[in-house]
């Protein structure tokens, strides 16, 4: 089987600092991978080179068998790679409606000039509010983004995500600042998503509980390396990311 997203000795120097440094990894088609690491290993560097927001200093980005490597953030969503980001990124003072809508455009193209007129604008908002339902905000379709709550505001942003049916859904700490119970909830909604659109997800993510409740491979970053790789058991059972990560460096 060819993985879905491939990178072979992906890395990005900031000067000195390598915050990734070779990465080799392969994401099959349906899987949930985790990425876990201390503050700081390089996770969320990693999101960028994979969507694109960042270009690498080394290696290469294989999206189902393709290299996207040259490819700019846009191309490569509108290709199937969709994310959400660490810190909450939606436009607070625009409907959650029109929110999920924009990330539906600025997949077929960022045309804002709707060129396929009254059919593709319905086609948008058809496919926003689907999204809003799955993700159980339809009910707060008309209201402003801002007025919703934190966890309601981070279930948006994979609202938006989703809205752009992606293949590949990149997660950047989806329950950080959540209460237990909206951690719970959220949980809940990203395996029914990704179970009903056959997403592959890879996900940040603190909170161990979640990492070992949703993941079925998790890939463990310290300093910028890959340092283990393996199924839930695995790296529970694993003795040097007992000592880099789940020994207490959090
Ligand atoms: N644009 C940048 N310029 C310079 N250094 C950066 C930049 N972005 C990240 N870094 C550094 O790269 C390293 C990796 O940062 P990154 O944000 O990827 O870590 P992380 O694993 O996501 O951490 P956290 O768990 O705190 O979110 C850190 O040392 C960070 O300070
Ligand atoms: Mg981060």
């Amino acid at each position: 089987m060819t993985a879905l997203l491939e990178t072979r000795g992906l890395g990005r120097a900031f000067g000195a600092l390598q915050a990734v440094a070779g990465v080799s990894l392969a994401v099959e088609p349906g899987e949930v991978r985790a990425v876990i690491g201390p503050n700081g290993a390089g996770k969320t560097t990693l999101f960028h080179l994979i969507s694109g927001l960042l270009a690498p200093t080394s290696g290469r980005v294989l999206f189902r068998g393709d290299d996207v490597t040259a490819l700019p953030a846009p191309a490569r969503c509108r290709r199937g790679i969709s994310r959400t980001f660490q810190i909450t990124s939606i436009f607070p003072e625009l409907s959650v409606l029109e929110n999920v809508r924009i990330a539906v455009q600025l997949r077929s193209g960022g045309n804002f000039r709707l060129v396929g007129g009254r059919a593709t604008l319905e086609a948008s908002e058809q496919r926003a509010r689907a999204s809003l339902d799955s993700l159980g905000l339809l009910g707060r379709a008309e209201e402003a983004a801002s007025t919703l709550p934190h966890g309601d505001q981070r279930l948006l942003e994979i609202a938006m995500a989703v809205a752009q049916e992606p293949e590949l859904l990149l997660l950047d700490e989806p329950t950080q600042g959540l209460s237990p119970e909206d951690t719970v909830a959220t949980v809940a909604v990203i395996r029914q998503v990704a179970r009903e659109q056959k997403l592959t997800i890879i996900l940040v993510e603190h909170d161990m509980d979640v990492v070992f409740d949703l993941a079925d491979r998790i890939s463990v970053l310290h300093f910028g390396q890959l340092i283990a790789e393996g199924t839930p058991d695995q790296i529970r059972a694993n003795a040097d990311v007992q000592r880099a990560y789940l020994g207490g460096a959090e």
